[in-house]
């Protein structure tokens, strides 16, 4: 079982409605439609966290009393990356929070026996590199995936990367950590290990299966 090496960088959502929720999310007897609308939910919560530290401006605005000097986003521009497929369950709850993001798509499938990822698909919007990437994903569960989603995006030129993830196990952490240790990870919770199949435990199964109700 792994340690977690380092916590910095790693924001744990410490909240009572997260907690709730994931909880719903890991009972398996939590139907397809209930499990689909709490990744949703719940990336919702996580993006409010991921985007506290967004630059603000000002602007003047008119309220029915008087004139005043208020703040604004100050337009830094966003790209939400769902990892394909379990990732797109993550998107309608980060575009409720940011709705002006563009969206990029990354496909890929591990390897059965060695769980190593294979990127096949990747299309971005065309000014990637200077947006701020929000990667998202449901599980980082060894860290291949996340790992070779950063490192395709750090290809395209992005240099502001964040990890958005629902359950994260300390053996995923550790390996975004170490081959990209500028990427801030956001996790509803970080749970104990891997099962010998690649599995968190006690984790909320697969994934994408239970979004897409294909089990
Ligand atoms: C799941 C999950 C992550 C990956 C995490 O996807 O959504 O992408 O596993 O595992 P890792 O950290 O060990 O790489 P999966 O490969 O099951 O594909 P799916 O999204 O099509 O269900
Ligand atoms: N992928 C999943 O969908 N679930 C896990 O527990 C690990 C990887």
């Amino acid at each position: 079982m792994d340690k977690l090496e380092n916590m910095s960088n790693v924001h744990v959502m410490d909240h009572p409605l997260v907690a709730h929720k994931l909880t719903i999310l890991r009972d398996k007897n939590t139907s397809v439609k209930d499990f689909r609308e709490l990744v949703s939910e719940i990336g919702m919560l996580i993006t409010y966290e991921a985007t506290r530290d967004l630059p603000l401006t000002t602007k003047m605005v008119e309220t029915p009393i008087c004139k005043a000097e208020e703040p604004t986003l100050a337009g830094k521009k966003v790209a939400v990356v769902p990892i394909l497929r379990a990732g797109l369950g993550l998107v309608d709850g980060v575009l409720r929070m940011v709705p002006s993001a563009r969206v990029g798509h990354i496909g890929m499938y591990r390897d059965e026996e060695t769980l190593e990822p294979h990127v096949y698909f990747c299309k971005m919007p065309k000014d990637v590199a200077e947006r701020e990437i929000m990667i998202v994903d449901p599980m980082l569960a060894t860290g291949g995936s996340a790992d070779a989603a950063i490192t395709e995006m750090k290809k395209r030129g992005c240099t502001h990367i964040k990890l958005l993830v629902l359950v994260a196990v300390p053996e995923g952490i550790n390996r975004v950590h170490s081959k990209h240790p500028d990427v801030e990870i956001y996790a509803g919770a970080v749970d104990s290990h891997l099962n010998e199949h690649g599995y968190i435990v006690p984790g909320l199964g697969d994934a994408g299966d239970r979004i897409f109700g294909t089990k």
